[in-house]
């Protein structure tokens, strides 16, 4: 049964009650991602369990979700590469880096390496336009990103 780990749920409880009764729906991004943190992804069981918690219809849940690519709605690797494909990063050599990155981890977007190490996801904007290429792996971002600094990022998080 999906549930929220002890600690997860007071987090989840502490969440909700900033919001007046009936706006507990403003809660949902901070619980997805509380959600995300514990199992890794959101699965629709996920979604239902939150859909719940907050009062509110499981679809309201899977629009939201559904919509913010930072949720990961099937399993991923362990390492989530989201790299920006919006035009200023693409100008600044991002088609050739990214494509050179594909052909070392031998997955497309949207695929997971066959050790699970790496899941790589196609995103917007990452807000770092001036530093492009770039790519994000939860908080962090790698930017200026070139061929050399793809072999050195991916055989560091390879070990
Ligand atoms: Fe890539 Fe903005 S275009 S970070």
């Amino acid at each position: 049964m999906i549930a929220f780990t002890e600690e997860r749920l007071a987090r989840a409880e502490e969440i909700i009650a900033r919001y007046p009764e009936g706006r507990q729906k403003s809660a949902l991004l901070p619980l997805l991602h509380l959600a995300q943190e514990q199992h890794g992804w959101v699965s629709a069981e996920v979604m239902d369990y939150i859909a719940e918690k907050l009062g509110i219809e499981p679809v309201e849940v899977y629009e939201v979700a559904t919509f913010y690519t930072m949720f990961h709605l099937e399993p991923v690797g362990k390492h989530v590469i989201e790299y920006c494909r919006t035009g200023p990063c693409c100008a600044m050599g991002g088609e050739e880096v990214y494509a050179y990155m594909k052909e070392k981890l031998g997955v497309s977007s949207n695929q997971t390496t066959a050790d699970g190490l790496f899941t790589l996801k196609e995103v917007e904007c990452l807000a770092a336009c001036g530093w492009g290429p770039c790519f994000q792996i939860r908080e962090k971002f790698y930017m200026h990103l070139d061929n050399a600094k793809i072999d050195q990022i991916i055989d560091e998080l390879s070990k």
